[in-house]
């Protein structure tokens, strides 16, 4: 793919904003709590807005939420926030809303990015929807430093995974607009539930690309991840 190619590929980001953030303890939800002084939704939408590779982000999010992510949108003037949708039970409903709007059908890569990872990068970016366009699918994936193993529900070890083929999955997740809608759609008849949008394509039968994760890019969940993400900022 040349560059003049690569421009014409048309990019929106989904960015599921709707999770209650109860693994974080924090009276508000985690995506809307400041990180040095910026929620740290505004500082993951900034990285999107800092790209040309990407022209438009919808964000999904509880019906709560939308006057006050308006208010951010205008004091933060960001400017390629294109929808804001109404958030589901689970993630994977909030990201089958956001495939409901117009501006995802007139995109060609449609990227998925959680709203609590604010350090992706522009060259991050670019490098997903390169591989998405190529391949289909591409998601990052770090080779985990820990031994992995499986256990039963009994707390007993059911198998040992060999570490150097086993990856923990990041986002963003790219995918051609026509094979994430197909998957959905795929998932949504048959009452499918994955973790992450990448296992809603593999369940509806297309293969995924990895492609190499970035340390950095983390995703904050607790507390301690706070902590580590003001001291990378820092
Ligand atoms: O809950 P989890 O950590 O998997 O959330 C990942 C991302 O999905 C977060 O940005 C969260 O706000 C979002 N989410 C959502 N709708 C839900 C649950 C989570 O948009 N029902």
């Amino acid at each position: 793919m040349n560059k003049a190619d690569r421009q014409e590929v048309r990019t929106t980001v989904i960015i599921p904003a709707a999770g209650s953030g109860t693994r974080f303890g924090a009276s508000r939800p985690k995506q809307f709590v400041p990180l040095l002084g910026v929620p740290i939704l505004v500082r993951t939408l900034q990285a999107f807005e800092e790209t040309d590779a990407v022209q438009n982000i919808v964000i999904a999010a509880s019906p709560d939420f939308h006057a006050p992510i308006a208010e951010l949108t205008a004091e933060y003037h960001l400017t390629k926030i294109a929808a804001i949708v109404e958030g589901g039970k689970e993630r994977q409903d909030s990201i089958f809303n956001a495939l409901q709007t117009s501006i995802s059908a007139v995109s060609d890569v449609l990227l998925v990015h959680d709203a609590v990872r604010p350090f992706v990068t522009p060259d991050f970016i670019q490098t997903i929807i390169n591989s998405a366009w190529e391949h289909g699918a591409a998601i990052p994936g770090l080779t985990p430093k820990e031994t992995i193993k499986e256990c039963t529900e009994a707390g007993l070890v059911a198998a040992t995974h060999e570490r150097s083929r086993l990856r923990a999955i990041q986002t963003p997740q790219g995918f051609r607009r026509e094979i994430l809608v197909a998957a959905y759609r795929k998932a949504q008849e048959h009452g499918f539930l994955g973790t992450d949008d990448a296992s809603v394509v593999e369940f509806a039968g297309f293969p995924v690309h990895v492609i190499a994760g970035e340390e950095k890019n983390i995703k904050i969940t607790t507390p301690l991840d706070f902590a580590w993400a003001e001291f990378l900022l820092r």
